[in-house]
């Protein structure tokens, strides 16, 4: 049986839990003053104040909402007016509302959307078109985009009264798995990256994994580490195999990546950043997990590096497992973990305070 007991004592929550006969207390201080009862949203306020101050202007938004839709349903491009407002129409959160339009409607809006970024547009679209029109919208294997049941422009159904408001019950939906990123994504181009931004815009996902061509950055900064190309050769693992190259699994398997196909990651995903941020969204880019090339030992041999040992690599061949993994309480952890961190702002910009490793 377990017990849990939260108790609110000034500027720290103290919980107990009572595991059989384990007690086991976590404080937990908070740097901003806790409310009445713990709030997920009070704590990381700052942080989505400081993303807010990054996101695309009103304008670049609504037209790249407006885009989703001439993709996605361009015979009602004109039926559809949309506006992006401020966080205090809904009390400082994330939201869309959908109303009438007001106003002449001959061949021109119908029905008029706002929201507080373009996720929340096209999510109140999506929305508007799955409970009004009784469309459905869904990824090509599970049913695909079925909407031949949203009527003609000129006969879109009103919504009823001051509209349809719609509260964001979380600031973010997180969306992609690390692994994905190289089973799958790997083979798209841009064209299928576009449809599978669109389908997140319509899905409300507003905090997406960017994942692609982090191994482009890896070049820049090993290099400025004295690492040689042939010694990332022995480093970055093939396409196919990149997730677990990444997390130090394997090391060269399946490689060497080609120039041409690390600067061709590194355009496609500006492409993919540059269309997320238009949307409102916050990415959320790699960084650094200690995982490095072996020639680093050579150049750097008073660092704390720590050869792993094999974990399900091909006949444990020393070619291709075994990698190197730089103790984090190292220096030199931080100067590379920084140093990648800055090679991404300088090739993509300020653009995400959020990282996953
Ligand atoms: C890299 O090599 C250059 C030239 O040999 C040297 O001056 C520099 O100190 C080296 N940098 C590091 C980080 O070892
Ligand atoms: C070096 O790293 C290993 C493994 O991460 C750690 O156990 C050890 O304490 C570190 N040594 C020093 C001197 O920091």
């Amino acid at each position: 049986m377990a017990v849990a007991i939260i108790r609110i004592l000034n500027n720290s929550l103290t919980m107990k839990f009572i595991i059989g006969d384990v007690l086991i207390i976590i404080f937990i201080l908070f740097i901003t003053r806790l409310p009445q009862s713990f709030s997920t949203t009070e704590a990381i306020q700052p942080s989505l104040t400081r993303l807010d101050s990054k996101r695309s202007s009103p304008s670049v938004q609504e037209s790249a909402a407006k885009a989703v839709l001439g993709r996605f349903l361009p015979t009602h491009l004109h039926s559809f007016h949309f506006k992006i407002v401020s966080k205090d129409v809904c009390g400082g959160q994330g939201c869309f509302l959908i109303e009438n339009y007001d106003g002449p409607t001959e061949n021109g809006p119908e029905i008029l959307i706002k929201g507080t970024t373009a996720v929340e547009i096209a999510s109140g679209l999506h929305w508007y078109i799955k409970y009004f029109c009784g469309a459905h919208v869904s990824w090509d294997k599970t049913g695909g985009v079925q909407l031949a049941s949203v009527p003609k422009p000129g006969s879109l159904p009103l919504v009823k009264d001051s509209g349809v408001l719609i509260q964001r019950p979380v600031p973010w939906n997180y969306y992609q798995n690390v692994v994905t990123s190289s089973y799958s994504y790997v083979w798209w181009d841009w064209e299928r990256w576009e449809k599978e931004i669109d389908w997140m815009a319509l899905q409300g996902i507003n905090l997406p994994l960017a994942f692609s061509g982090q191994e482009a950055i890896w070049q820049k900064v090993f290099m400025g580490f004295n690492i040689s190309m042939e010694d990332l050769n022995d480093f970055f693992g093939g396409p196919a195999f990149l997730a677990w190259a990444r997390m130090g699994n394997l090391h060269t398997w399946g490689g060497p990546l080609s120039k041409n196909w690390l600067k061709q990651q590194l355009v496609l995903q500006k492409k993919i950043l540059s269309r997320m941020l238009e949307l409102g969204m916050t990415p959320v880019l790699p960084s650094f997990s200690g995982n490095v090339p072996a020639a680093l030992k050579t150049i750097f041999p008073t660092a704390n590096i720590t050869r792993l040992g094999d974990w399900n690599t091909v006949d444990s061949d020393p070619r291709w497992c075994c990698t190197y993994l730089l103790n984090p309480s190292d220096p030199l952890f931080v100067e590379i973990g920084e140093a990648f961190i800055k090679m991404q702002i300088k090739e993509y910009g300020d653009v995400t305070d959020i990282y996953n490793w």
